[in-house]
C-alpha cells in the first residue's frame, strides 16, 4: 500500500485544489493521488492534513488556505459548515453555475465518449434562495430539548435549525409549532439506534403558485397524543390545507411509509406549473424547484417539437407533469410510472385539466414499455426523466427498437445521462445541445435536458 499511496495519515502537505467532488469537497492531487478536502475550492492552494487514506484516494482536513479562490464567498447560512443540506454556499453563485456546466460537459466526454459535446451555460435563478417546495426535517432528542433540522455532513447527527436558506420560510413556523408541541406534551422523539421514540420526521409540501400547505408528521406508532392540540396550533399556518400522520414503524432510512392518515383537511396540495393544475400527494415525486421546473418543462416541450400529430411516451412520469404539459400539443401521450399513488394523481390531474388524450400506466417501466410496444403503440417522441440511476437497459433497448424520431432526456445525474446517451448514440441517434438547469442551487446536483434525434433507420 505504501507504494500505491504517496500520502500518510496525520501528515501535512501543500496542495492545489482543481475540482469539486459530489459532496462539494475540493479535490486536488499529491503526486497524482486524489485527495478530498471539505471546504476547499478549485483555484486554491492549501495546507492539508491527511485524515484517512486508502489505495485509491485520501481525505484531508483543511488547515490553511494559502491562496484563496476569487470565487470564495461568505455563506449566507449560519450553519452551512455543519449542515449536510447545502454543499456550495461558500462558492459564488456564478461559479456554481460554471461548475455545473463543466460537470455535464465532463460527464458527456468522459463517460459518454462524445468528443466535443455542445453544452449551454447552466440556467440559474435570479434569487437562488428559499426555492424548495418540499422539506423533510428529521426530529431527534437533543442535548437541550428537541432537535429539528438536517443531518450533518456524512452523518445522522442533527444540525438543529429554526430556519433554512433554501426552504420556503413557512417551514420556520411549522418547526417552531412542532417543537413547542413535542416539548409541552413531553413526547419522546425517535431514536434511530434503539428504534424507540415516537416522532421521526416533519415533511411539508408547499404550492408555489397557490400557497397551499400540507404538513405531515411521521411517527413510529399509530397515533399521537393530544392530536387536537397539534392540529389547532398548525391551523394558524397561512395556506394550510392538510395535517397528516404517516405511520412508519420500520427501522429504515426511508422517510415515508405507504400509510398516511388525515388528521385534518385533505392529503394533497394543488399547485400549477404554467397553466396546468396539479394535485400532489405527500408520497408522489414532484420537482422541488417550481421556478426552474417551469423553464425545464418549457425546454422539454420545445425540444419535443410537437405539431399535434405525435404519439408521445413519457417514461418515469411521476404525477404526469411532463405528460400533461405535452398532451395539449400531441395526438396521444402515454405516461408510465412505478408509484401507483402517483399514477392515481396523474389520472386525476388529467381530468382536472380536461385533458383526454393522456393515458397513465402504473408499473416498472422496464416491463411496461415493452408491453406498450408489443401492443402496437409506436411513439414518435419519447421523454425519459429517470431517477439518478438512469434508465433501465430494457427501457433503452425498447426505445431503440421503437425508433422514435426524437428522445428528450431529462436527467438529474450527468453520469447516468452520459452512459445512456452513449447507448442511444451508438444506435442511430445524434446528440443535441445539452442544457443544464440549476434546480438544486447551492448543492452539487444539476438537472439537464438533451434532445437525441434519430439519424438512421
Ligand atoms: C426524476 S422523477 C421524474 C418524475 C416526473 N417526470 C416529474 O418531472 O415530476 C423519476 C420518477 O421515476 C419513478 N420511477 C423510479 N423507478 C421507476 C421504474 N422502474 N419504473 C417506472 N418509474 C420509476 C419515480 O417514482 C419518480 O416518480
Amino acid at each position: 500500500m505504501a507504494d500505491l499511496c504517496p500520502v500518510e495519515k496525520n501528515k501535512e502537505y501543500i496542495m492545489s485544489v482543481t475540482d469539486i467532488g459530489n459532496d462539494g469537497e475540493g479535490i486536488g492531487h499529491i503526486e497524482g493521488f486524489a485527495v478530498f478536502v471539505k471546504d476547499a475550492l478549485p483555484g486554491e492552494k492549501i495546507r492539508v492534513k491527511i485524515t484517512k487514506a486508502n489505495k485509491k484516494l485520501a481525505y484531508g482536513r483543511l488547515m490553511e488556505i494559502i491562496e484563496h479562490s476569487e470565487y470564495r464567498t461568505e455563506p449566507e447560512c449560519p450553519v452551512f459548515k455543519r449542515c449536510g443540506g447545502c454543499s456550495l454556499q461558500h462558492l459564488s453563485y456564478e461559479a456554481q453555475l460554471d461548475f455545473k456546466t463543466k460537470k455535464v460537459k465532463d460527464a458527456l466526454m468522459r463517460i459518454g465518449g462524445f468528443k466535443n459535446p455542445q453544452v449551454k451555460d447552466a440556467f440559474g435563478m435570479d434569487k437562488p434562495y428559499f426555492y424548495r417546495n418540499k422539506a423533510q426535517f428529521p426530529v431527534r432528542k437533543g442535548n437541550q430539548g428537541v432537535d429539528i433540522g438536517f443531518y450533518a455532513k456524512r452523518s445522522h447527527d442533527i444540525v438543529n435549525i429554526d430556519s433554512c436558506m433554501i426552504q420556503n420560510s413557512i417551514n420556520d413556523k411549522v418547526i417552531k409549532i412542532v417543537r413547542e408541541y413535542i416539548t409541552e406534551e413531553n413526547i419522546e422523539p425517535y431514536d434511530e439506534i434503539s428504534g424507540k421514540g415516537l416522532i421521526r420526521h416533519i415533511v411539508t409540501r408547499i404550492g408555489h403558485v397557490t400557497g397551499e400547505v400540507i404538513v405531515c408528521i411521521v411517527v413510529n406508532g399509530s397515533s399521537i397524543p393530544k392530536k387536537n392540540k397539534l392540529v389547532e396550533k398548525l391551523l394558524c399556518i397561512d395556506g394550510i390545507k392538510g395535517i397528516l400522520l404517516n405511520v412508519n414503524k420500520k427501522n429504515t432510512n426511508v422517510i415515508l411509509s405507504d400509510i398516511t392518515k388525515v388528521l385534518w383537511g385533505r392529503d394533497y396540495i394543488i399547485d400549477y406549473i404554467g397553466d396546468i393544475k396539479f394535485q400532489i400527494s405527500i408520497n408522489s415525486f414532484y420537482q422541488v424547484n417550481p421556478v426552474q421546473t417551469n423553464f425545464l418543462y418549457s425546454r422539454a416541450m420545445e425540444l419535443a417539437g410537437l405539431t399535434g400529430n405525435e404519439n408521445v411516451l413519457d417514461i418515469y412520469c411521476g404525477i404526469g407533469t411532463i405528460s400533461l404539459f405535452l398532451a395539449r400539443k400531441a395526438k396521444k401521450v402515454i405516461g408510465v410510472e412505478i408509484v401507483e399513488k402517483a399514477i392515481e394523481d396523474a389520472k386525476r390531474n388529467a381530468k382536472l385539466n380536461n385533458i383526454n388524450n393522456a393515458e397513465f400506466i402504473a408499473g416498472p417501466a422496464e416491463k411496461i414499455i415493452s408491453e406498450v410496444y408489443s401492443n402496437g403503440f409506436m411513439a414518435d417522441v419519447v421523454i425519459v426523466d429517470p431517477p439518478r440511476k438512469g434508465c433501465d437497459i430494457n427501457v433503452i433497448n425498447t426505445i431503440i427498437e421503437m425508433m422514435p424520431k426524437r428522445v428528450v432526456y431529462v436527467s438529474c445525474d450527468p453520469s447516468t445521462l452520459a452512459r445512456d446517451l452513449k447507448i442511444l448514440s451508438d444506435n442511430g441517434y445524434s446528440i443535441g445541445e445539452a442544457e443544464p438547469v440549476d434546480q438544486f442551487c447551492h448543492t452539487t446536483h444539476v438537472e439537464t435536458v438533451v434532445l437525441m434525434s434519430r439519424v438512421q433507420k
